[in-house]
């Protein structure tokens, strides 16, 4: 349902900017052949992560929904040889998969799968993030922000995925609980105190979407 100009635009700034890459592309192949959803970030939101944790100097990655690993490893690429990306995975069957991918990829040594709901893992976890991705169930948004800036320090960069929902969080009424749950989280990038954050909505390979960005203050 993509309309095929935004799908063509996308693409021919992934072959521009992004251009061919074997580890990531095997990624993908791995995830679809094991039945995971197509519901990973597109090439060139893959490398805004990467450029992301460049920019901000990240070398203490935390990823909350690993799915089949391709941001993982767009991440894992940037944190430098010394750096860590700890992901959390709710499946242990996609853990798997992530895992076979991310050690194809050349990085696993720097990155560290923890199997389980976020929820439970969060609080298990040492501090000092200096950047947070948050791609998983949008209900627990609210619960996952809480705990970025609680594992994070003041200038931790946080990315909140798929904000857009085809203009659906423009709804005030929406009974959807994953609008429920991006709206809350916005409200609350808006509102918290330790938060400073804005959006921008997206349209290409995934739809009409979008993503925030926030720092910790
Ligand atoms: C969904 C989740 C995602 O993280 C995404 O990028 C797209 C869709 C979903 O659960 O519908
Ligand atoms: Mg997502």
């Amino acid at each position: 349902s993509t309309p095929e100009n935004w799908r063509a635009a996308d693409d021919y700034l992934a072959d521009t900017l992004v251009g061919h890459d074997p580890a990531l592309e095997a990624t993908l192949s791995a995830q679809r052949a094991a039945g995971l959803p197509d519901i990973e970030v597109a090439p060139v939101s893959g490398k805004l992560l990467n450029l992301l944790v460049r920019i901000s100097g990240a070398r203490r990655v935390l990823e909350i929904g690993t799915l089949g690993g391709y941001s993982t490893i767009w991440m894992a690429r940037a944190v430098g040889e010394h750096g860590r990306v700890v992901t959390v995975e709710a499946e242990a069957g996609n853990a798997a998969i992530a895992r076979a991918s991310i050690d194809a990829a050349g990085v696993g040594d720097r990155v560290e799968i923890r199997v389980g709901r976020a929820a439970d893992v969060l609080p298990t976890l040492v501090g000092g993030f200096d950047l947070v991705f948050i791609d998983a169930d949008k209900e627990s948004n609210t619960v996952y922000l809480d705990w970025a800036a609680r594992l994070g320090h003041p200038g931790t960069v946080v990315v909140l995925d798929n904000i857009g929902r085809e203009g659906e969080i423009a709804r005030a009424d929406s009974t959807d609980p994953m609008v429920i749950g991006t709206r809350d989280a916005l409200q609350m990038l808006g509102e918290d105190p330790r938060f400073d954050a804005t959006a921008l909505q997206t349209v290409g390979l995934k739809g009409w979407d979008g993503v925030a960005i926030a720092l910790v203050v």
